[in-house]
Protein backbone atom coordinates (compact mmCIF):
# COMPACT_ATOMS: atom_id res chain seq x y z
CA UNK A 1 0.00 0.00 0.00
CA UNK A 2 1.16 3.57 -0.65
CA UNK A 3 2.31 5.56 2.06
CA UNK A 4 -0.43 8.53 2.93
CA UNK A 5 2.64 10.36 4.37
CA UNK A 6 5.17 9.54 2.18
CA UNK A 7 6.33 12.93 2.58
CA UNK A 8 6.00 14.21 5.67
CA UNK A 9 6.40 17.98 6.25
CA UNK A 10 5.77 18.92 10.01
CA UNK A 11 5.52 22.49 11.11
CA UNK A 12 8.13 23.64 8.73
CA UNK A 13 9.27 27.34 8.71
CA UNK A 14 12.10 29.26 6.77
CA UNK A 15 12.87 32.70 7.80
CA UNK A 16 15.60 35.11 5.94
CA UNK A 17 15.71 37.87 8.10
CA UNK A 18 12.74 38.94 9.35
CA UNK A 19 10.58 37.65 6.84
CA UNK A 20 9.23 33.84 6.74
CA UNK A 21 9.16 32.62 3.77
CA UNK A 22 7.62 29.45 4.65
CA UNK A 23 5.16 29.86 7.94
CA UNK A 24 4.49 26.77 9.92
CA UNK A 25 3.55 24.33 7.06
CA UNK A 26 2.64 20.99 7.77
CA UNK A 27 1.38 18.66 5.03
CA UNK A 28 1.46 15.00 3.84
CA UNK A 29 2.22 13.59 0.40
CA UNK A 30 1.45 10.00 -0.30
CA UNK A 31 3.62 8.08 -2.42
CA UNK A 32 3.23 8.03 -6.56
CA UNK A 33 1.13 11.36 -5.82
CA UNK A 34 1.14 14.24 -8.35
CA UNK A 35 1.34 16.96 -5.61
CA UNK A 36 1.12 20.44 -6.58
CA UNK A 37 1.98 23.79 -5.04
CA UNK A 38 0.13 27.13 -6.07
CA UNK A 39 0.05 30.36 -5.04
CA UNK A 40 1.22 33.91 -5.88
CA UNK A 41 4.40 34.98 -6.70
CA UNK A 42 6.70 35.30 -3.49
CA UNK A 43 4.32 32.79 -1.13
CA UNK A 44 6.84 30.43 -0.48
CA UNK A 45 6.77 27.55 -3.11
CA UNK A 46 10.18 27.84 -4.13
CA UNK A 47 11.70 27.93 -1.14
CA UNK A 48 9.19 24.86 0.46
CA UNK A 49 10.60 22.91 -2.57
CA UNK A 50 14.36 24.22 -1.96
CA UNK A 51 13.90 22.50 1.22
CA UNK A 52 12.92 18.99 -0.23
CA UNK A 53 15.89 19.20 -2.17
CA UNK A 54 18.10 19.96 0.55
CA UNK A 55 19.21 23.54 -1.37
CA UNK A 56 17.77 24.98 2.10
CA UNK A 57 17.26 24.27 5.73
CA UNK A 58 14.31 24.60 7.61
CA UNK A 59 14.79 27.10 10.51
CA UNK A 60 12.66 25.30 12.62
CA UNK A 61 10.14 21.55 11.80
CA UNK A 62 11.04 18.08 10.46
CA UNK A 63 10.85 16.45 7.06
CA UNK A 64 10.48 12.68 6.67
CA UNK A 65 10.61 10.85 3.28
CA UNK A 66 9.21 7.20 3.78
CA UNK A 67 9.28 7.90 7.84
CA UNK A 68 13.05 8.81 7.16
CA UNK A 69 14.03 12.20 8.53
CA UNK A 70 15.61 14.19 5.69
CA UNK A 71 16.78 17.17 7.46
CA UNK A 72 20.52 16.45 7.95
CA UNK A 73 20.98 14.69 4.53
CA UNK A 74 22.99 16.72 2.01
CA UNK A 75 21.18 17.37 -1.11
CA UNK A 76 23.24 14.73 -3.25
CA UNK A 77 22.34 12.08 -0.78
CA UNK A 78 18.50 12.54 -1.06
CA UNK A 79 16.50 10.24 -3.48
CA UNK A 80 15.16 13.38 -4.88
CA UNK A 81 15.79 15.62 -7.68
CA UNK A 82 14.88 18.75 -9.02
CA UNK A 83 13.71 19.92 -12.63
CA UNK A 84 14.28 24.23 -12.66
CA UNK A 85 12.14 26.54 -14.98
CA UNK A 86 15.19 27.60 -16.88
CA UNK A 87 16.16 24.03 -18.29
CA UNK A 88 19.83 24.03 -16.64
CA UNK A 89 20.97 21.21 -20.00
CA UNK A 90 24.60 22.21 -21.09
CA UNK A 91 24.99 24.07 -24.62
CA UNK A 92 27.97 22.42 -25.77
CA UNK A 93 27.42 18.63 -25.07
CA UNK A 94 24.38 16.75 -27.35
CA UNK A 95 21.25 15.42 -25.77
CA UNK A 96 22.69 11.61 -24.76
CA UNK A 97 25.40 13.39 -23.20
CA UNK A 98 23.46 15.80 -21.14
CA UNK A 99 21.06 12.80 -20.17
CA UNK A 100 24.24 11.04 -19.21
CA UNK A 101 25.28 13.35 -16.42
CA UNK A 102 22.43 12.78 -14.06
CA UNK A 103 24.21 9.51 -13.98
CA UNK A 104 27.99 10.47 -13.82
CA UNK A 105 28.53 9.78 -10.24
CA UNK A 106 26.85 6.36 -10.72
CA UNK A 107 30.61 4.89 -12.52
CA UNK A 108 27.81 2.34 -14.97
CA UNK A 109 29.57 -0.17 -17.33
CA UNK A 110 29.27 1.87 -21.05
CA UNK A 111 26.48 -0.43 -22.27
CA UNK A 112 23.90 -0.10 -19.19
CA UNK A 113 24.75 3.72 -19.28
CA UNK A 114 24.10 3.82 -23.15
CA UNK A 115 20.51 1.74 -22.29
CA UNK A 116 19.68 3.79 -19.70
CA UNK A 117 20.04 6.81 -22.21
CA UNK A 118 18.13 5.56 -24.75
CA UNK A 119 15.04 4.14 -22.09
CA UNK A 120 15.15 7.92 -20.72
CA UNK A 121 14.31 9.54 -24.46
CA UNK A 122 11.89 7.37 -25.29
CA UNK A 123 10.46 7.93 -22.11
CA UNK A 124 10.08 11.99 -22.67
CA UNK A 125 10.15 11.32 -26.56
CA UNK A 126 13.29 11.83 -27.94
CA UNK A 127 13.92 9.03 -29.57
CA UNK A 128 16.51 9.06 -32.25
CA UNK A 129 17.45 12.62 -31.07
CA UNK A 130 20.63 11.79 -28.55
CA UNK A 131 23.14 13.43 -31.29
CA UNK A 132 21.15 16.35 -31.88
CA UNK A 133 22.82 19.31 -29.93
CA UNK A 134 21.57 20.65 -26.77
CA UNK A 135 21.81 23.97 -28.79
CA UNK A 136 19.29 22.49 -31.45
CA UNK A 137 16.38 22.04 -29.78
CA UNK A 138 13.20 24.04 -29.30
CA UNK A 139 12.33 25.13 -25.48
CA UNK A 140 9.85 22.08 -25.47
CA UNK A 141 12.51 19.44 -26.32
CA UNK A 142 15.21 21.17 -24.15
CA UNK A 143 12.74 21.05 -20.98
CA UNK A 144 12.56 17.01 -22.04
CA UNK A 145 16.15 16.96 -22.21
CA UNK A 146 15.91 18.25 -18.53
CA UNK A 147 13.34 16.25 -17.26
CA UNK A 148 15.11 12.85 -18.83
CA UNK A 149 18.39 13.72 -17.05
CA UNK A 150 16.60 13.87 -13.44
CA UNK A 151 14.35 10.87 -14.34
CA UNK A 152 17.36 8.39 -15.37
CA UNK A 153 18.44 8.57 -11.41
CA UNK A 154 15.42 6.75 -10.92
CA UNK A 155 14.70 9.29 -7.72
CA UNK A 156 11.80 8.73 -5.65
CA UNK A 157 10.71 12.19 -5.77
CA UNK A 158 10.78 14.70 -8.35
CA UNK A 159 10.71 17.71 -7.40
CA UNK A 160 9.35 20.27 -10.36
CA UNK A 161 9.84 23.91 -10.18
CA UNK A 162 7.50 25.43 -12.61
CA UNK A 163 9.05 23.19 -15.49
CA UNK A 164 6.55 24.53 -17.72
CA UNK A 165 6.60 28.40 -17.83
CA UNK A 166 9.03 29.84 -20.38
CA UNK A 167 6.84 27.37 -23.04
CA UNK A 168 4.28 28.85 -25.37
CA UNK A 169 0.79 28.17 -23.76
CA UNK A 170 0.25 25.51 -26.72
CA UNK A 171 2.80 23.74 -25.88
CA UNK A 172 2.88 24.47 -22.11
CA UNK A 173 -0.82 22.42 -22.41
CA UNK A 174 0.27 19.87 -24.35
CA UNK A 175 3.31 19.09 -21.96
CA UNK A 176 0.77 19.11 -18.75
CA UNK A 177 -1.09 15.78 -20.40
CA UNK A 178 2.49 14.23 -21.44
CA UNK A 179 4.05 15.33 -18.20
CA UNK A 180 1.25 13.87 -15.88
CA UNK A 181 1.22 10.53 -18.57
CA UNK A 182 4.58 10.07 -17.80
CA UNK A 183 4.54 10.86 -14.34
CA UNK A 184 1.45 8.40 -14.06
CA UNK A 185 3.76 5.83 -16.06
CA UNK A 186 6.88 6.08 -13.78
CA UNK A 187 4.51 5.91 -10.55
CA UNK A 188 7.38 8.21 -9.17
CA UNK A 189 5.90 10.65 -6.65
CA UNK A 190 6.34 14.35 -8.09
CA UNK A 191 6.02 17.50 -6.12
CA UNK A 192 5.31 20.29 -8.91
CA UNK A 193 5.20 24.23 -8.11
CA UNK A 194 3.11 26.36 -10.19
CA UNK A 195 1.45 29.82 -10.15
CA UNK A 196 -1.00 28.78 -12.66
CA UNK A 197 -4.17 27.65 -11.18
CA UNK A 198 -5.68 25.88 -14.88
CA UNK A 199 -2.42 23.81 -14.73
CA UNK A 200 -2.45 22.72 -11.13
CA UNK A 201 -6.04 21.99 -11.63
CA UNK A 202 -5.41 19.74 -14.88
CA UNK A 203 -2.16 17.59 -13.57
CA UNK A 204 -2.43 17.21 -9.72
CA UNK A 205 -4.33 14.54 -7.35
CA UNK A 206 -4.09 16.91 -5.18
CA UNK A 207 -3.05 20.72 -4.12
CA UNK A 208 -1.73 22.82 -1.65
CA UNK A 209 -3.01 26.02 -1.90
CA UNK A 210 -0.30 28.93 -0.44
CA UNK A 211 -0.37 32.80 0.94
CA UNK A 212 2.18 34.63 2.11
CA UNK A 213 4.45 31.32 4.02
CA UNK A 214 1.35 29.24 4.69
CA UNK A 215 -0.76 26.24 3.38
CA UNK A 216 -4.51 27.48 3.48
CA UNK A 217 -5.76 24.19 2.25
CA UNK A 218 -4.14 20.77 0.60
CA UNK A 219 -7.99 19.73 -1.46
CA UNK A 220 -8.48 17.27 -4.95
CA UNK A 221 -9.05 19.82 -7.84
CA UNK A 222 -12.99 19.24 -7.67
CA UNK A 223 -12.86 20.16 -3.60
CA UNK A 224 -10.81 23.30 -4.27
CA UNK A 225 -13.26 24.61 -7.07
CA UNK A 226 -16.61 23.01 -4.74
CA UNK A 227 -15.71 23.35 -1.76
CA UNK A 228 -13.11 26.37 -1.01
CA UNK A 229 -12.12 27.04 2.42
CA UNK A 230 -11.58 30.44 2.16
CA UNK A 231 -11.91 33.46 0.48
CA UNK A 232 -8.64 34.00 -0.86
CA UNK A 233 -8.88 30.10 -1.81
CA UNK A 234 -12.30 30.52 -3.51
CA UNK A 235 -10.98 34.06 -5.36
CA UNK A 236 -7.66 32.36 -6.43
CA UNK A 237 -9.24 29.29 -8.20
CA UNK A 238 -11.19 29.68 -11.06
CA UNK A 239 -13.67 32.81 -11.16
CA UNK A 240 -16.27 33.71 -7.98
CA UNK A 241 -18.74 36.23 -7.36
CA UNK A 242 -18.70 37.18 -3.93
CA UNK A 243 -21.75 38.95 -2.44
CA UNK A 244 -21.54 40.13 1.45
CA UNK A 245 -24.56 39.28 3.56
CA UNK A 246 -25.61 38.63 7.20
CA UNK A 247 -27.23 35.42 8.60
CA UNK A 248 -30.76 36.43 10.03
CA UNK A 249 -31.69 32.54 10.98
CA UNK A 250 -30.10 29.32 10.77
CA UNK A 251 -31.70 26.08 11.15
CA UNK A 252 -28.70 23.30 11.21
CA UNK A 253 -27.85 23.08 7.74
CA UNK A 254 -30.47 25.85 6.22
CA UNK A 255 -30.00 29.37 6.46
CA UNK A 256 -31.69 32.67 5.54
CA UNK A 257 -29.82 35.60 4.42
CA UNK A 258 -29.80 39.23 3.73
CA UNK A 259 -27.75 39.28 0.90
CA UNK A 260 -26.15 42.78 -0.90
CA UNK A 261 -28.00 43.24 -4.02
CA UNK A 262 -30.44 40.08 -3.43
CA UNK A 263 -32.06 40.96 -0.37
CA UNK A 264 -33.97 37.99 1.64
CA UNK A 265 -32.21 34.48 0.65
CA UNK A 266 -32.47 30.98 1.15
CA UNK A 267 -28.95 29.03 1.45
CA UNK A 268 -28.25 25.44 2.29
CA UNK A 269 -25.38 22.52 3.53
CA UNK A 270 -23.75 25.85 5.89
CA UNK A 271 -23.33 24.17 9.29
CA UNK A 272 -22.40 26.24 12.50
CA UNK A 273 -23.87 29.28 11.36
CA UNK A 274 -25.98 31.21 13.72
CA UNK A 275 -28.46 34.50 13.43
CA UNK A 276 -26.26 37.40 13.20
CA UNK A 277 -22.71 36.20 11.38
CA UNK A 278 -21.50 37.86 8.73
CA UNK A 279 -20.63 35.34 5.67
CA UNK A 280 -19.82 35.60 2.24
CA UNK A 281 -21.69 34.13 -0.34
CA UNK A 282 -19.50 32.53 -2.97
CA UNK A 283 -21.25 31.73 -6.62
CA UNK A 284 -19.40 30.57 -9.57
CA UNK A 285 -20.66 32.26 -12.68
CA UNK A 286 -22.25 29.09 -13.70
CA UNK A 287 -23.90 28.78 -10.96
CA UNK A 288 -25.87 32.14 -11.74
CA UNK A 289 -28.92 31.50 -13.98
CA UNK A 290 -30.35 34.45 -16.00
CA UNK A 291 -33.92 35.28 -17.46
CA UNK A 292 -36.22 32.40 -17.82
CA UNK A 293 -34.48 30.14 -16.06
CA UNK A 294 -34.23 32.64 -12.60
CA UNK A 295 -37.82 32.28 -12.54
CA UNK A 296 -37.41 29.10 -10.70
CA UNK A 297 -34.70 29.90 -8.55
CA UNK A 298 -35.58 31.11 -4.63
CA UNK A 299 -32.98 33.42 -4.87
CA UNK A 300 -33.47 36.47 -7.25
CA UNK A 301 -33.28 39.99 -8.29
CA UNK A 302 -32.85 41.83 -11.37
CA UNK A 303 -29.81 43.09 -12.94
CA UNK A 304 -28.48 45.58 -16.18
CA UNK A 305 -26.50 43.56 -18.89
CA UNK A 306 -23.32 45.44 -18.80
CA UNK A 307 -21.35 43.72 -21.45
CA UNK A 308 -21.00 40.02 -23.11
CA UNK A 309 -17.95 38.47 -23.79
CA UNK A 310 -18.24 36.03 -26.57
CA UNK A 311 -16.29 32.72 -25.91
CA UNK A 312 -17.35 29.66 -28.78
CA UNK A 313 -19.14 27.50 -26.70
CA UNK A 314 -20.59 30.25 -24.07
CA UNK A 315 -20.74 33.58 -23.40
CA UNK A 316 -19.49 35.72 -20.03
CA UNK A 317 -22.32 38.22 -19.42
CA UNK A 318 -21.27 40.85 -16.71
CA UNK A 319 -24.04 42.37 -14.48
CA UNK A 320 -24.17 45.63 -12.95
CA UNK A 321 -26.40 46.57 -10.22
CA UNK A 322 -26.45 49.77 -8.10
CA UNK A 323 -25.63 47.99 -4.41
CA UNK A 324 -22.62 45.69 -5.82
CA UNK A 325 -18.96 47.68 -6.45
CA UNK A 326 -18.35 44.94 -8.78
CA UNK A 327 -20.11 43.21 -11.48
CA UNK A 328 -21.73 39.81 -11.23
CA UNK A 329 -19.93 37.46 -13.88
CA UNK A 330 -22.65 35.10 -15.09
CA UNK A 331 -21.74 31.97 -17.54
CA UNK A 332 -24.38 31.75 -20.23
CA UNK A 333 -25.31 29.81 -23.45
CA UNK A 334 -24.40 31.41 -26.37
CA UNK A 335 -27.99 31.56 -27.57
CA UNK A 336 -28.88 33.62 -25.10
CA UNK A 337 -30.23 37.17 -26.84
CA UNK A 338 -28.87 39.45 -24.15
CA UNK A 339 -28.13 43.13 -25.30
CA UNK A 340 -25.84 45.56 -23.53
CA UNK A 341 -27.91 47.85 -21.78
CA UNK A 342 -31.12 45.43 -21.00
CA UNK A 343 -32.87 44.37 -17.97
CA UNK A 344 -32.50 40.63 -16.87
CA UNK A 345 -33.79 38.55 -13.62
CA UNK A 346 -30.97 36.44 -12.07
CA UNK A 347 -30.99 33.91 -9.54
CA UNK A 348 -29.49 31.19 -7.95
CA UNK A 349 -30.64 28.18 -5.67
CA UNK A 350 -29.86 27.59 -2.18
CA UNK A 351 -27.52 24.78 -2.90
CA UNK A 352 -25.28 27.21 -5.52
CA UNK A 353 -23.03 29.56 -3.20
CA UNK A 354 -20.55 28.29 -0.55
CA UNK A 355 -20.43 30.46 2.79
CA UNK A 356 -17.42 31.30 3.75
CA UNK A 357 -16.64 33.17 7.22
CA UNK A 358 -12.82 33.49 6.75
N1 LIG B 1 17.64 33.63 -0.33
C1 LIG B 1 16.68 34.48 0.06
N2 LIG B 1 16.98 35.54 0.85
C2 LIG B 1 16.03 36.40 1.27
N3 LIG B 1 14.72 36.28 0.97
C3 LIG B 1 14.35 35.26 0.18
C4 LIG B 1 15.31 34.31 -0.32
N4 LIG B 1 14.64 33.40 -1.07
C5 LIG B 1 13.35 33.78 -1.04
N5 LIG B 1 13.17 34.88 -0.29
C6 LIG B 1 11.88 35.54 -0.01
O1 LIG B 1 10.98 34.56 0.48
C7 LIG B 1 9.69 34.73 -0.06
C8 LIG B 1 9.26 33.48 -0.81
O2 LIG B 1 10.06 33.30 -1.96
P1 LIG B 1 9.90 32.08 -2.95
O3 LIG B 1 10.97 32.19 -3.96
O4 LIG B 1 9.83 30.83 -2.17
O5 LIG B 1 8.48 32.40 -3.59
P2 LIG B 1 7.73 31.68 -4.80
O6 LIG B 1 6.38 31.34 -4.29
O7 LIG B 1 8.56 30.59 -5.37
O8 LIG B 1 7.58 32.87 -5.86
P3 LIG B 1 7.65 32.85 -7.48
O9 LIG B 1 6.30 32.36 -7.96
O10 LIG B 1 7.85 34.30 -7.83
O11 LIG B 1 8.78 31.97 -7.89
C9 LIG B 1 9.76 35.99 -0.92
O12 LIG B 1 9.33 37.06 -0.16
C10 LIG B 1 11.22 36.09 -1.26
O13 LIG B 1 11.59 37.42 -1.52
MG1 LIG C 1 9.45 30.29 -7.24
Amino acid sequence: MARADYISIKDVSKLFGSVAAVDQVSLDIRQGEFFSLLGPSGCGKTTLLRMLAGFEQPTRGAIDLDGEPLIDKPAHLRPTNMVFQSYAIFPHLNVRANIAYGLRKQRLPRKDLRQRVEEALDLVKLTGLGDRQATQLSGGQKQRVALARALIKRPKVLLLDEPLSALDKKLREEMQIELRLLQQSVGITFVFVTHDQEEALTMSDRIAVMSLGKVLQVASPGELYERPNCITVAGFICQMNFLPARVTQANGNAVSLDVKAFGAAQASGAAGLASGNEVTVALRPEKLKLGSAAGAMPNRMEATVEAVAYLGDRCHVHLRHPALDKPLLVTAPTDSTLRQGSRVPVGWAADAPVLLTA
